[in-house]
């Protein structure tokens, strides 16, 4: 064997190696930011003091996610409690467990409606703020905040749930801050936090904007809303899609991708960035069973397969539009879950039971992600290999 032979023998071993070495490595990953990294996807959560703080909670957190967005901690009502005193201790927390543990944090959220601090809102309907006095404590607000993790956001929510609930939608008419200041407020958050950041990817982040209403009225709208931010140059990155899914809505997959790809067709990036499928539960049992209805306490065995379904398809949609860079769970425990306080009679939303135990929703995920990595080797025959009638191919 010549020189030349050599080497290509030695150098299809080494590639045969690394081949072997890549495949184990496909097979041994089962966390989810693991099989998330091997697809360049980001998994994410909401964290809270409580979970980060709980033993068994925070290495799932460790273990599982890449990317953790502030459930509550960077909203203006708790960072700021009373005008001028801050309170960053929920958030300074969250910022560096993500950087002890490699992940990358998603800021949430500058420019909302609701978790507004009382001194504010009460000193606007009181009149002892103005129009322009609000306008400068929202500049400050996302100057002092943005400036104070420069460099440590990954993406920021700059402007929150500004979309109506209708058909069709638009801005909400009596949204705080558009009733308050006008429409180019929302041009102006970005633009205020761009300077404070210019690193950071922006965010618009709204609830069923792809097509979770069947109607995609809100989508619509948002396309709207972005094409007139981009008319006035605002700069905007990215949109990002809550997926809080409920199993008594609707939910169509074929509709979600292709309006996520259509934000990514206006040159952003995309994101779902609260996903959970909430459904009715026995109110009585603090298992969060899932019934069939709130009238017919009957234990619904489909509940779970059907949620599970619904997580798959939107990480599937995620995983087909090329500019989505992260699927985020809001919250991951049945046990620690804003759902049954805030619908009443609703729960067994999330990837893990009440006692920790992954549910069939987690193996979902895992198993989805482990397709989208592996499925690709399907189509590629190597020596060696047998193609799909059995025989050896030539
Ligand atoms: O911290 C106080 C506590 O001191 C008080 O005793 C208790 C009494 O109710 O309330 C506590 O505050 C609660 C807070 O969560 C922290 O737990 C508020 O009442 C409660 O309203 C608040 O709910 C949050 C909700 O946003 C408010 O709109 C949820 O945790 C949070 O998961 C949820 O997150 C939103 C996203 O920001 C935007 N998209 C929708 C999503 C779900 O609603």
């Amino acid at each position: 064997m010549n020189f030349r032979l050599m080497a290509a023998a030695a150098a299809s071993v080494l590639a045969l190696a690394a081949t072997a070495n890549a495949d184990e490595a496909l097979t041994n990953a089962s966390t989810l930011r693991a099989l998330g990294a091997q697809v360049r996807l980001r998994i994410g959560t909401a964290a809270n003091p409580t979970t980060l703080g709980d033993a068994a909670l925070s290495q799932i957190i460790a273990d599982q996610f890449s990317v953790l967005t502030p459930e509550n901690d960077m909203k203006w009502q708790v960072v700021e409690p009373t005008q001028g005193n801050f309170n960053w201790t929920g958030a300074d927390n969250l910022v560096n467990f993500a950087e002890q543990h490699g992940q990358l944090v998603r800021g949430h959220t500058l420019m909302w409606h609701n978790q507004l601090p009382n001194w504010l809102t009460q000193g606007v309907s009181g009149g002892t703020i103005s129009a322009s006095q609000l306008r400068d404590l929202l500049r400050q607000h996302i100057a002092t905040e943005v400036g104070r993790y420069r460099g440590k956001i990954w993406q920021w929510d700059v402007v929150n749930e500004l979309l109506a609930d209708a058909n069709p939608s638009q801005i909400r008419p009596n949204d705080f801050w558009v009733s308050n200041l006008g429409p180019g407020i929302v041009a102006d958050a970005f633009r205020w936090a761009h300077a404070a950041d210019p690193e950071a990817l922006l965010c618009y982040n709204d609830y069923n904007i792809a097509g979770e209403d069947g109607s995609n009225a809100k989508h619509n709208a948002a396309v709207a809303l972005i094409k007139s931010l981009q008319a006035e140059k605002a700069p905007i990155d990215c949109v990002g899609d809550q997926g809080h899914l409920d199993l008594q809505f609707g939910f169509n997959q074929i509709l979600m991708t292709q309006d996520l790809q259509e934000f990514a067709s206006l040159g952003l990036k995309v994101a779902i960035t609260e996903a959970d499928v909430r459904t009715f539960v026995e109110t009585t049992d603090t298992n969060q069973s899932p019934v069939v209805s709130p009238t017919d306490p009957t234990p619904s065995h489909t509940a779970d397969a059907a949620a599970t379904d619904w997580y798959i398809g939107m990480l599937q949609s995620c995983l087909i539009v090329k500019a989505c860079i992260s699927f985020t769970v809001w919250g991951f425990a049945d046990s620690h879950s804003w759902v049954p306080g805030t619908f009443k009679g609703e729960g067994d939303a999330d990837l893990y039971d009440v006692n920790l135990n992954p549910k069939p929703q987690f193996t979902g995920l895992q198993q989805t992600l482990l397709l989208a990595r592996g499925a690709p080797n399907r189509g590629r025959l190597r020596d060696g290999d047998r193609d799909h009638d059995g025989d050896d191919h030539d």
